[in-house]
């Protein structure tokens, strides 16, 4: 084979590590601390901050291979794959970049370099364009490198300026295009057909000079800098010779390995172009921490499974079959990217997961929606029902559009909408509870926490609100909310539940019930006992008991999740929590359930961790410097620009605005109750400490005395007693079974006498009562031994089960077969049977016509022995 991908990867990268780059390993795909954007779209991404000025290296050129992923976002090429030669929404990177140091001269000398001369392609095959005022860059390609005028074309902005995303680096660009030949429809860039085929774009360089701020304006950078991006896939289809980046090694080999396991020979399908690109982005994106969910990224990657399954199915495919594609994958890029390879077991159990739960939500959605159809007199689908199978069965959307299309139908856009709004508005009712006053009203104190340090404290009434107004007063009985200067109850966020306690006034008390945010407010709920005015001088104390069990939970959160990170790996993310007195709540995404060797080895870290009793500390600083400290921060959540890291030694650090222990001991004791699955790939752990996990344990206890009182002995010999039981149980089983065979027997030793004469031969039809089918047999034989010659066929039916039995000695089976004869009577009771000549069974499911069936029986025997 010509040149490989991993060949052209590593030809690039040395090329300009002897020019002074250091070669850079590929990030993640999703950016660090970007929330700007959705996935690494391009190599620059990881330099974003170098390039701003914000971050500085130790070296000023870099060259990489970086794993970019355009699906969702800005760039978004998914629709696309499968569809045309060259879209991809993983694809790699190649790229050489200076951070102010060498600009555009040497920019292009490089690209024209190792084009025209490492890879030895033709130069009147090249074509360039250049940003149409960049006369600099025009000159340099026209008169220093040397490319005739023909062959550069000045570009607008849309092909010829560059930028990230919608703020950040950016700069006008040029770009090396490749001409695959006039047997290729096309024309050269500006030209009106540029859209065909014929000429590709292989290369861009881009000229980094401005950071573009939201409102659209330009801030020059620190220092000119370049940023190139050259896609692998690309070249490689050209130094391989094959026109679509389909055809190259990297996707040939997974195209064939779909086909394989899919069992398909047309290797040019769309569909194993679809599955091929996909592996890829779903592997790499389950690699980098990514797992499929209905939200942001998590969702992204589950469209790209669901669409890859889906175009297996169009193939055929009988049997889950993505995952499966891993391993070919690990073969052909693993040694380029370590991750793949370690991340392995974790990316092909996600895969396969998702796969058997895509399967059944397309049976049952299909079922639905094809009774739906059946059923339709019009030809517009219900949009209420679409609606339904979107939102409560997880039915693909696109699909529905897609099997309405076929059936030449369309759907009812109102009526989906309808239903979704309704929805909306049931999701908005169910969050609230009594009166939503952050929706009512407008709370304008700020009001001050002092509850980190203190149960109690001197302060005002600064609002008062009733029924949702403001007022100036609450009256004796009346519910209502008060806010105060300052207080040491603690609003609900972060997942911790409000304070309750007491508002003591001169002239009686106010019970608070729950404390919440109203705005920046700390809002007490509750109701007062005489009149609370504005102004009024209170102490508000708060129940510190409940608060203890509180921080003693809270605190246990920070060191479960800590634990499940060294315990479970890196791509555990916490998913939410609810911490209250009684009990706390974690949920985190994970993609399977904790074994029980799993959750003790939990608790035996935790209770380790307890019982250092590491004193706990807080420190407000920057939010920066708190991530760049190793802070674990909640994915998607906005922080202050300050915000408070909580520490607990060496072992766990977390921005949090909660109320904590002094020290670890405080938690006293920690126990997992229970351990559930929530969604796909999110996990819930509820955890009880201190006095409530010494209940927990005391009921265990209690249990457990029970059983030994039961069974009269100690716990080490409780195992013991138990299998003993199991194996008596089992003999007993056994037993009974034997005696029912005895039974049976003695039931069909009254047959003997039943036998009647049929031409000459014995013959015995019966049904019996009470009988397991098991018993059957050996009764058959019995009366066989027992007749010497002769035709027995038994029945028997118990529920709606019919069995039946047919027996014939040796010497009568050239006249009848045993399996003849049951099937005389199976098919009149709905069964079928089989068997050998002399002994044959059958069942039925109608036991209504059991006698009929005998009867049938009966006469196609004697006209068999008439023959
Ligand atoms: N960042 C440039 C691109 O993605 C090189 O095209």
């Amino acid at each position: 084979m010509s040149i490989t991908s991993a060949e052209i990867r590593e030809k690039f990268i040395q090329f300009f590590e002897q020019r002074g780059h250091q070669r850079v390993p590929s990030a993640s795909m999703i950016p660090a601390n970007d929330p700007t954007l959705l996935f690494t779209n391009a190599g620059m991404v990881p330099f974003k901050d170098v390039f701003l000025g914000t971050d500085k290296r130790n070296y000023t050129r870099a060259t990489s291979a970086q794993r970019c992923l355009r699906a969702g976002g800005k760039h978004n090429d998914l629709e696309n794959v499968g569809y045309t030669a060259r879209h991809h929404t993983f694809f790699e990177m190649l790229g050489n970049f200076s951070f102010g140091d060498y600009f555009k001269t040497e920019a292009i000398e490089f690209a024209w370099h190792f084009l025209t001369q490492e890879l030895q392609l033709p130069a009147e095959k090249l074509w360039v364009t250049v940003f149409e005022e960049d006369d600099e860059a025009y000159d340099i390609w026209a008169k220093h490198i040397g490319v005739p005028e023909d062959r550069i074309s000045r570009i607008g902005v849309k092909d010829n300026f560059w930028s990230m995303g919608d703020t950040g680096p950016c700069g006008p660009c040029s770009e090396v295009f490749y001409d695959h030949g006039p047997e290729v429809w096309g024309g050269p860039p500006g030209t009106p057909e540029e859209d065909g085929d014929r000429y590709i774009e292989i290369w861009n360089l881009v000229f980094m000079q401005y950071n573009r701020q939201a409102d659209g304006t330009m801030e020059p950078l620190p220092n000119p800098s370049i940023d190139t991006g050259m896609g692998l896939e690309r070249i490689a289809a050209i130094l391989q010779g094959v026109h679509s980046n389909y055809e190259i090694d990297t996707f040939q080999a997974l195209i064939k390995r779909s086909a394989d396991i899919i069992g398909v020979s047309d290797l040019s399908s769309k569909s194993l172009r679809v599955i091929a690109d996909h592996i890829r982005s779903c592997s790499f994106l389950i690699a980098d921490g990514v797992m499929p969910s209905n939200e942001g990224r998590g969702y992204v990657l589950r469209r790209i499974i669901r669409r890859a399954v889906r175009h297996g199915n169009l193939l055929g495919a009988k049997q889950t079959f993505f995952y499966q594609l891993v391993d070919e994958l690990v073969k052909l890029m693993g040694e380029a990217y370590p991750e793949l390879v370690e991340k392995r077991h974790i990316i092909e159990d996600a895969l396969k997961r998702e796969e058997q739960q895509f399967e059944k939500t397309l049976e049952r959605g299909l079922a639905i929606l094809n009774d739906e159809i059946k059923q339709l007199s019009g030809n517009t689908l219900n949009g209420e029902v679409v609606f339904k199978l979107y939102d409560t069965y997880g039915f693909p959307m696109d699909l529905t559009a897609d099997i309405a299309r076929e059936n030449e139908l369309v759907i009812d856009e109102e009526g989906f909408n309808a239903a979704m709004q309704a929805q909306r508005e049931r999701a908005q009712k169910a969050s609230q509870f009594g009166v939503d006053y952050n929706a009512q009203v407008k709370a304008t104190t700020k009001s001050v926490f002092d509850g980190y340090t203190e149960d109690k404290a001197q302060t005002t009434v600064v609002e008062l609100f009733h029924e949702g107004t403001a007022v100036e007063s609450l009256e004796a009985g009346q519910q209502g909310v008060v806010v105060l200067a300052n207080t040491p109850f603690y609003a609900e966020s972060g997942g911790q539940v409000g304070d309750t306690g007491v508002l003591l006034a001169n002239q009686g008390r106010f019970e608070v019930t729950d404390t919440q945010y109203i705005g920046k407010a700390i809002a007490h709920h509750g109701q007062a006992d005489c009149t609370i005015k504005l102004g009024d001088a209170v102490t508000a104390e708060i129940d510190s008991e409940r608060r203890a069990n509180i921080r003693r939970n809270h605190s246990a959160t920070h060191l479960l999740h800590a634990a499940l990170r060294d315990i479970l790996g890196d791509h555990v993310q916490q998913k939410g929590s609810l911490v209250e007195a009684e009990r706390m709540r974690f949920d985190f995404a994970h993609f399977e359930p904790l074994t029980k060797a799993q959750i003790t080895e939990l608790e035996r870290v935790v209770n380790e961790q307890i019982r250092k009793n590491v004193r706990l500390t807080t420190q407000v600083m920057n939010i920066d410097e708190a991530k760049k400290a190793g802070a674990m921060a909640l994915f998607g959540e906005k922080y202050d620009d300050d915000v408070r890291v909580v520490r607990m030694g060496e072992f766990s650090m977390e921005l949090c605005g909660g109320t904590h222990v002094a020290a670890t001991g405080d938690i006293g004791l920690f126990r997992i109750t229970h351990e559930t699955g929530i969604a796909s790939g999110v996990r819930r752990l509820e955890v009880v400490t201190g006095a409530a996990a010494f209940e927990f344990m005391a009921n265990q206890q209690a249990i457990l005395n029970q059983l030994t009182a039961d069974f009269k002995t100690d716990e080490t010999g409780l195992l013991g007693k138990v299998d003993q039981l199991q194996s008596k149980y089992r003999e007993l089983e056994r037993k009974a079974e034997q005696l029912q065979q005895k039974l049976a027997q003695q039931a069909g030793g009254g047959l003997v006498q039943q036998a009647v004469e049929m031409n000459g031969h014995k013959v015995i039809v019966a049904q019996l009562e009470d009988t397991e089918a098991k018993a059957l047999r050996g009764i058959v034989d019995d009366l066989k031994n027992q007749l010497g010659s002769g035709v027995v066929l038994l029945a028997t039916a118990q529920g709606s089960k019919v069995s039946l039995i047919a027996g014939v000695t040796k010497d009568l089976t050239s006249i009848v077969k045993a399996g003849d004869l049951v099937n005389q009577a199976a098919n009149v009771v709905g069964g079928k049977g089989g068997g050998r000549p002399d002994m044959a069974q059958a069942g039925g499911s109608n036991p209504e016509h059991l006698s009929e069936a005998l009867a049938t029986a009966t006469s196609w025997l004697e006209q068999s022995f008439k023959k």
